[in-house]
């Protein structure tokens, strides 16, 4: 290893990092143990700015752990990962009220059953959904459906639909209900699906692509603040794009964040 960092993480997480490095203030809602790692995690959004209030230590267990190993020169990750010990949130642990106090809720699918309940309760009030699925559950349908944001990796996007072509597999996932469907592509950029409309956001160029570690997560962050400051699908693209772009710059998943000045100053550049 010619290089070593210890960072917080998750999907979820790192997105919630990336809102508070925008500019934006964010809440977290999840579970750590009672151990060391536990004790990182929750410093590491404190460090960022992001409120812990809702992240519940579990006596007694043990906090999810991964290491992620990136190459050089591509920047491309490999993730090893134990759930740890402390188990899932059912709905009826989840403060609603502080969960709806906000512009954008983004969901990933670790507390499955926790998710479809919050996802729900969202989008009876009017809140936009945006959410990150990665590994198959049985609850992803009910997810796909109810959230209006639905943004996916293509590997996601193909095994949940069955399809081989990811234009199909937006168009399937958008007639099972949401308002906007994204599909990201990793260094191909990504792939937005509204009504009969059809965006291709290419990757944003950067110099060295050092990790994409959490590209993704910090995607699902900034767009999920555009989506709460109210841009323009387009523009949430780009914006979104040029955030997890930055990323990419520096070792783990957080690191590479900018700011939202830095992401302007990028985007003016190009
Ligand atoms: N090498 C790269 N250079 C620039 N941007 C990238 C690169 N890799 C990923 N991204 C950005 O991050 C987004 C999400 O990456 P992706 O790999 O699809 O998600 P995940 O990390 O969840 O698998 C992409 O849509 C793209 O905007
Ligand atoms: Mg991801």
């Amino acid at each position: 290893m010619s290089e070593l960092s210890m960072q917080g993480g998750g999907q979820a997480g790192t997105a919630m990092a990336a809102v508070a490095r925008l500019g934006g203030r964010a809440a977290v809602f999840g579970r750590i143990g009672d151990d060391e790692f536990g004790r990182h995690i929750r410093e590491s959004f404190q460090a960022e700015g992001v409120d812990t209030r809702w992240l519940v230590e579990v006596p007694g267990t043990t906090s999810q752990f991964a290491f992620c190993a990136a190459e050089s020169p591509s920047g491309k990750r490999t993730i090893f990962y134990i759930h740890g010990t402390k188990g899932k949130f059912s709905p009826e642990e989840l403060d609603r009220d502080a969960l709806l106090d906000c512009r954008c809720l983004l969901v990933d699918g670790h507390h499955n059953m926790a998710a479809v309940a919050a996802v729900r309760w969202a989008r009876e009030a009017g809140v936009p959904v945006v959410l990150d699925l990665e590994r198959p559950q049985v609850e992803d349908a009910e997810l796909m459906a109810t959230a209006s944001h639905p943004v996916v990796p293509r590997r996601f996007a193909l095994r949940f639909t069955g399809e081989s072509d990811v234009t199909a597999a937006g168009r399937a996932i958008l007639r099972g209900g949401p308002e906007t469907v994204v599909i990201t592509l990793g260094a191909e950029g990504a792939l937005a699906f509204r009504g009969d409309e059809l965006i291709h956001q290419p990757a944003l160029p950067v110099e060295p692509v050092v990790d994409t570690t959490g590209a993704g997560d910090v995607f699902h962050g900034a767009f999920a603040y555009g989506v709460a400051l109210g841009y323009d699908l387009r523009e949430n693209l780009r914006f979104s794009s040029a955030v997890a772009a930055l990323k990419c710059r520096a070792l783990g998943g957080r690191t590479g964040i900018p700011t939202m000045e830095e992401t302007r100053r990028f985007l003016d550049a190009l």
